[in-house]
């Protein structure tokens, strides 16, 4: 039995893992799979129900599961409240308690989607590369950190062990791919970042057939805009991947269409990288895409299922080709549709496939 604990969260959240619990039912029937979906609270909605962003109850039954679906936390409702009460405050905590280090981001563009870019097509065409971002390490988490009325401050600490990890991730996802890691660091500067890259490269021994090149991160920043296909495989710290995958992510279109994976050694979570939009909440609007590209990632991930990820993948290709748009990624003259109607489109193509 494949048990999958499903948080859909708030603003469009609870519409777009709708769509991928549809997607995941006709997999099941599909595949002759068993799949059980928990569905627990997080964020705004536990807060308003529990008085708390994440339960003890929530973050057990994340830790009793085989993947966590996350749809999206937080909204204007929330924000005012004190810093360690923010939704923020309860992902890190999740990630954290699972051991979610590493976030995996694909940047990958879908043909039919060239036009939405703001990048021109020619430089963006074939785009296809995997950012890797440290997720429970570094600044996000380092200690001491604080502010007082004169000064504010945060500490930038990385452990051998969770460079090391990291880093083999990087070596093994570059292995299944094109060969090439680029490690993104700010070693011209930070300490931290030194060490980092004298620990990517003790790493890199094991992994001698693949090519390992060191960027600064702003160099990064730059060429992720000015060639994006020069990249195959990216592994950097937690707070320049925060940056860097966004950047990543917009260059290929539309956030809405870009899933994501946060994996440790026992557990994994999967979400879109978009955020609540709580300005489209409930109208049916939202692009289920980036959540329903999460479930092919949780079974490439966490189901060692690939053949089944590729056909998810081949159906959202599709219905794009058939000119099928919800309205963040329209032009005019485009078919634009509901989520309701794209999640059908795309169900409809998993079943005939
Ligand atoms: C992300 C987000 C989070 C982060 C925020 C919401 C805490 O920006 O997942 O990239 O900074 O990690
Ligand atoms: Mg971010």
């Amino acid at each position: 039995m494949l048990k999958i604990v499903s948080i859909p969260g708030d603003g469009i959240g609870p519409e777009v893992v709708a769509s991928a619990v549809q997607i995941l039912d006709v997999l099941a029937e599909k595949h002759d799979l068993d799949i059980s979906i928990e569905e627990h609270l997080f964020g705004g909605a536990s807060y308003d129900e529990h008085g708390e962003m994440l339960t003890d109850e929530t973050l057990e039954a994340c830790k009793n599961c085989d993947a966590v679906l996350l749809g999206a936390v937080g909204g204007p409702k929330w924000e005012n409240l004190p810093h360690e009460k923010k939704p923020e405050a309860a992902l890190l905590k999740i990630r954290k308690e699972l051991g979610l280090f590493a976030n995996l981001r694909p940047a990958k563009v879908y043909d039919a989607l060239i036009s939405a870019s703001s990048l021109k097509p020619e430089i963006l065409s074939g785009t296809d590369f995997m950012v890797i971002r440290e997720l429970t390490g570094g600044i996000y988490f380092g200690q001491p950190r604080g502010y007082d009325d004169n000064k504010g401050w945060n500490t930038m600490v990385y452990e051998k062990y969770e460079v090391e990890r990291i880093a083999r991730l990087g070596f093994e996802t570059a292995m299944k791919r094109k060969k090439q890691l680029v490690s993104i660091d700010k070693a011209n500067v930070l300490e931290c970042s030194q060490f980092w890259r004298n620990i990517v490269h003790e790493i890199h021994k094991e992994f001698p057939a693949v090519t390992l090149t060191d960027m600064y991160v702003d160099n990064a920043a730059m060429q992720i805009v000015r060639d994006p296909k020069q990249f195959d495989v990216i592994v950097t710290k937690n707070l320049f991947g925060d940056i860097l995958s966004d950047i990543s992510g917009m260059i290929t279109g539309s956030l809405g269409m870009l899933p994501s994976a946060s994996i440790g050694s026992k557990h994994a979570l999967y979400e879109p990288i978009h955020g609540s939009a709580p300005d489209i909440a409930g109208q049916n609007k939202a692009n289920p895409i980036a959540t329903i590209g999460s479930v092919a990632m949780m079974f490439e991930h966490s189901f060692a299922m690939p053949h089944v990820a590729e056909e998810i993948y081949q159906a959202i290709e599709t219905v794009l080709e058939s000119g099928m748009r919800t309205a963040d990624i329209a032009n005019d003259g485009d078919n634009v549709v509901s989520t309701d109607e794209i999640t059908d489109a795309i169900s409809a193509g998993l079943e005939a496939s």
